[in-house]
């Protein structure tokens, strides 16, 4: 919650888009992360989700919030291009948080170069921890005596340095538990220098003890990165969002109808659907 106050100094032309809820925030580049217009999904000819027009900022994490099937997860699939086959999409997604040196000419490389994605289910390499952390280290052609103190910085960042055998490098990494097989991925992400973190529902299956570590480094990633956080939890979100996204159903279709700051989203929820949100989970009425 520390970058809101940062961030709302940048938020400039806040406006309603489309008589709905979506606050149109951070219109200045230097402030802007990621820009959506006309993003439609398909799946073969049926709509799935559509997303008139949002902007995320560079920094901060965005809690992602909505009922299930309302395109929550393949949101994020389609901003990290990492569609399944019979899915498509058409429309403008502008990553404007990435470092130009990183840029290469392949976009679809480029593209997935920014992101690290952390899915409901831990997704590790089933080989040891040095293989799976060597994986972006390679792909950035980082000179491999440069590797073990990355990994170890990285494996700190994330607390799992001390929870590890002494010889970790052997350690095979699909033995750890859920959520430090979660914090692994998050290493990796760390190590592949992405600017965008995904997470969908990174802590659904882990209990309060592990949930609260993921969160602690969500909050912290969020200082110098963008974090989009798929979450049912409203706790979650209350915890560490900087700002709020809100998926409904319309029309038989997944649709962003509301996006502000975590403060104006808990303390006043615009549309409908997120008063409907909070007071199901709050047993307010
Ligand atoms: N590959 C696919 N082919 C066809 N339909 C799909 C595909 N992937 C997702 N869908 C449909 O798109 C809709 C949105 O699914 P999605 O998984 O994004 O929802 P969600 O908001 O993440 O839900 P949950 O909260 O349950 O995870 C659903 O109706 C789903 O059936
Ligand atoms: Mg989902």
């Amino acid at each position: 919650m520390t970058a809101l106050s940062s961030h709302a100094s940048h938020v400039t032309n806040n406006q309603v888009a489309n008589n709905n809820y979506v606050q149109l925030l951070f219109n200045e580049p230097d402030c802007c992360g990621m820009a959506i217009r006309d993003l439609s999904i398909f799946a073969k000819k049926k709509t799935i989700l559509t997303v008139d027009e949002v902007r995320f900022p560079k920094t901060g994490v965005v809690s992602i919030m909505g009922p299930s099937g309302s395109g929550k997860s393949t949101f994020l699939k389609a901003l990290s291009e990492l569609m399944d086959e019979n899915l498509s999409h058409q429309g403008k997604i502008d990553i404007t948080c990435v470092n130009s040196a990183n840029k290469t000419n392949d976009r679809r490389m480029s593209i997935c170069s920014h992101f690290a994605m952390v899915w409901q289910k831990p997704t590790v390499f089933p080989c040891s921890i040095w293989d799976n952390l060597k994986v972006p280290l390679r792909k950035r052609n980082v000179p491999r005596n440069e590797w073990k103190g990355l990994m170890e910085h990285a494996l700190e960042k994330v607390g799992l340095i001390n929870e590890l055998d002494k010889q970790w490098t052997r350690q095979r990494a699909q033995r750890l538990s859920g959520g430090q097989q979660q914090r692994l991925s998050i290493a990796m992400g760390l190590l592949k220098d992405s600017n965008i973190f995904l997470f969908d529902e990174p802590t659904s299956a882990l209990d309060p003890v592990a949930t609260e570590k993921i969160e602690c480094i969500i909050s912290d990633l969020g200082k110098n990165k963008l974090v989009l956080l798929v979450t049912h939890s409203l706790g979650q979100a209350r915890r560490v969002s900087d700002y709020c996204a809100m998926f409904h159903h319309y029309d038989d279709k997944g649709m962003l109808c509301e996006f502000s700051s975590a403060d104006d989203f808990f303390n006043s929820p615009a549309s409908p659907q997120s008063r409907k949100f909070i007071m199901q989970e709050t047993g307010f009425k």
